[in-house]
């Protein structure tokens, strides 16, 4: 019986054909995917869906953005505030001069350093806030009340309106907050526009407040974690590997395609004891209203759902351009307490499209054990335009998860009018398949665990649960550092500072966070043999002692900006909190 079939990997999506249906690009049903015809049957073309980046002006602008501190703001919330980004552009925003007059008429020049800003509920023309920011800063906290906001299920329009003291030169933005009505049942979960991280209220804090959660959970088999005859060993297992969430992928055989209501009800009872948050899964549901409709009414009042997941790689199987932003709208109507997100399996393909419809963006490359330039199953080469190698414009290094990061904030940066989404990864536990000839052994997935979180993923799945038992007890004891503080004081309360500089050894990948007066440091070694080098990263910051290692070898040294170490084991991870000053 197909209890369970794990559709999401891209080697069952290209391989079984017959899944593939007419679309945008592909109105003959083409063997495509990401655009590309992977069949050498068919000549090689251009994809398109490439994301356009903005010509940079020479002048300068000043480019005024505002948005919520956090995606949804309930009527309890006591502290409230917008984030005003003020930057010197040269892409985005309107003209500025570096000048502003005493007054009209007045020879007396002065430079433009301060921007006035106001900013105005719309929907009443209450003025919010009155008050200013540098010309040239980004992460302004500007705090304001929810007073004059009766708590309603849609949006608000704000607006901010900037001008130089002279009010010569003047600027203005919008944006839209949600003030939500207090829960006192199920949860509700917000999104930290300022960091990414993922804050919820639910049963387990009364409905009082927000704690945070950094996600780190796999997609599940279901048939394995809820099987039929209900069993709760297996779930229970794997919450005790230290995992906080889960997406249980639905039953693709099902009449409607999701999962066997009375069952999942059972195991939700049991997710809601543990405190195990579901990420679920709408995979074939996303596309159809009635689907979402029914869906959203059985689950939303759960008090450990997390969110909802539409769309499982709509750039490879090429669903139309606007079918994640329809299921978000509509997700949107029905319940805006829970952030919406979906993965995406393209390096580079309608980028702008297909993650309209998220609050969140998943990557999902996957490159251990592939052979990047030539497909194993299809025998055609993997280029730009032509086939299909497991991993969309990979080069088979674990560094492709960190590179697909980088390209999917590259183009959000350069959307205008949009603030920045969250990442999560999706990291690779999975193999012995046609694509892909190996799993991943647990150095492996920690590495690309700590790759991603090295560059800001805010969250971490896994393709697919259960893997190797090292693999499952592995990344659920990494994942701990990232869950608990202090770890996840600095990924929540800061952004990655990337791409240290490092000596002794080619291939080290660390970022470091500045919270307070501490710093964190992520390492992820890319070399697969132990080295004896001296090993060297150069801090953003000079420190005066180690704090404490979270992961990985102690042997770690600090002077002033240097941190240090003798030798690395082949993939080795470390996490480091140092002390910041002298
Ligand atoms: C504007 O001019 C002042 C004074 O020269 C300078 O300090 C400041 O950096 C300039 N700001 C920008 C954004 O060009
Ligand atoms: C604006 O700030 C950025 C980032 O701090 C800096 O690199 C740039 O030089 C500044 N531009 C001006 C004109 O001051
Ligand atoms: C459920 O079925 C599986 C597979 O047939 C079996 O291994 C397991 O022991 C059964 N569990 C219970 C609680 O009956
Ligand atoms: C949408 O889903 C409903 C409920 O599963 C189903 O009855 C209907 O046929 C679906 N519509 C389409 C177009 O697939
Ligand atoms: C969810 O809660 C709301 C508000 O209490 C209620 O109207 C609705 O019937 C509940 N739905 C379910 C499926 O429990
Ligand atoms: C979404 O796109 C499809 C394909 O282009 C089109 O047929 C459909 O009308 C669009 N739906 C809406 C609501 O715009
Ligand atoms: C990929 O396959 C090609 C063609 O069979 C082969 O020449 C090449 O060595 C393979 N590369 C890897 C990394 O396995
Ligand atoms: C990709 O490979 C195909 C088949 O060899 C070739 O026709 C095509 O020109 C290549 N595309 C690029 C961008 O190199």
């Amino acid at each position: 019986m197909v209890r369970f079939r794990p559709w999401g990997a891209t080697a069952l999506a290209a391989l079984s054909m017959t899944q593939h249906a007419a679309s945008f690009n592909n109105p003959q049903n083409l063997p495509i995917w990401c655009g590309k015809i992977y069949s050498k049957d068919y000549p090689a073309d251009d994809p398109g869906g490439q994301f356009q980046f903005p010509t940079p002006r020479s002048e300068p602008l000043l480019y005024l953005t505002i948005q919520p501190r956090y995606n949804i703001f309930l009527e309890s919330d006591d502290s409230t505030s917008f984030i005003v980004n003020a930057p010197i552009s040269h892409i985005f925003g309107s003209s500025y001069k570096n000048q502003s007059y005493d007054d009209p008429g007045s020879s007396t020049k002065n430079p433009f350093t301060t921007l006035d800003i106001e900013i105005y509920n719309e929907e009443s023309g209450e003025l919010l806030k009155s008050s200013s920011v540098p010309v040239n800063s980004t992460g302004n906290i500007i705090d304001f009340s929810l007073s004059s906001f009766k708590p309603l299920f849609e949006p608000y329009e704000v607006s901010i309106y900037g001008t130089s003291p002279d009010g010569q030169q003047s600027y203005t933005a919008k944006t839209h907050i949600y003030v939500l009505p207090s829960r006192s049942y199920g949860s509700a979960v917000k999104i930290d526009n300022l960091y990414g991280g993922l804050y919820v209220q639910n049963a387990l804090n009364n409905w009082k407040g927000w704690y945070a959660i950094f996600p780190n959970g796999g997609y599940a088999d279901g048939g394995y974690v809820s099987p039929a005859n209900i069993s709760f060993a297996n779930l229970d297992t794997y919450a005790s590997q230290g995992f906080n969430t889960i997406n249980i992928v639905p039953d693709g055989g099902l009449p409607d395609q999701s999962y066997p209501v009375a069952e999942l009800e059972q195991y939700w009872n049991r997710m809601d004891e543990l405190n195990l948050f579901n990420l679920y899964d709408m995979r074939f549901a996303f596309q159809n209203t009635t689907r979402i409709n029914e869906q959203v009414a059985l689950w939303k009042n759960r008090t450990t759902l997390l969110g909802w997941y539409t769309a499982d790689e709509p750039d490879g199987w090429e669903y139309n351009l606007n079918s994640t932003k329809l299921a978000y709208d509509q997700l949107k109507e029905l319940d805006p307490y829970h952030p919406v997100s979906l993965v995406l399996n393209c390096q580079n393909f309608y980028y702008e499209e297909y993650s309209s419809g998220a609050d969140i963006v998943f990557e999902d490359a996957y490159p251990v054990s592939i052979n990047a330039t030539y497909s194993i199953p299809w025998g055609v080469p993997c280029n730009l335009t032509y086939g299909d190698c497991g991993c969309d414009n990979c080069v088979g290094e674990l560094t492709d998860v960190s590179n697909r990061l980088d390209d999917l904030q590259n183009y959000q940066a350069n959307l205008r009018g949009q603030g920045s989404k969250p990442n999560w990864a999706v990291i690779q536990a999975f193999g012995e398949q046609e694509y892909w000839t190996s799993i991943p052994s647990p150095a492996e997935v920690e590495n690309m665990m700590m790759l991603a979180v090295n560059h800001n993923a805010k969250g971490i799945s896994y393709w697919i649960y259960p893997s190797t038992d090292e693999v499952n007890v592995g990344s659920g004891q990494l994942g701990q550092v990232f869950q608990t503080a202090p770890g996840i004081d600095f990924l929540f309360g800061a952004n990655a500072i990337k791409a240290l500089p490092t000596a002794g050894e080619t291939l080290i990948d660390a970022s470091a966070w500045i919270v307070g007066e501490k710093m964190m440091v992520g390492i992820a070694s890319g070399q697969y043999v132990d080295s004896s080098s001296a090993i060297s990263i150069t801090l953003p910051e000079s420190a005066s002692s180690i704090d404490q290692v979270l992961y990985g070898d102690s042997g770690w040294t600090v002077s002033g900006n240097t941190l240090s170490k003798s030798g690395l084991k082949g993939l080795e991870v470390g996490i480091i909190v140092l002390n910041i000053g002298t």
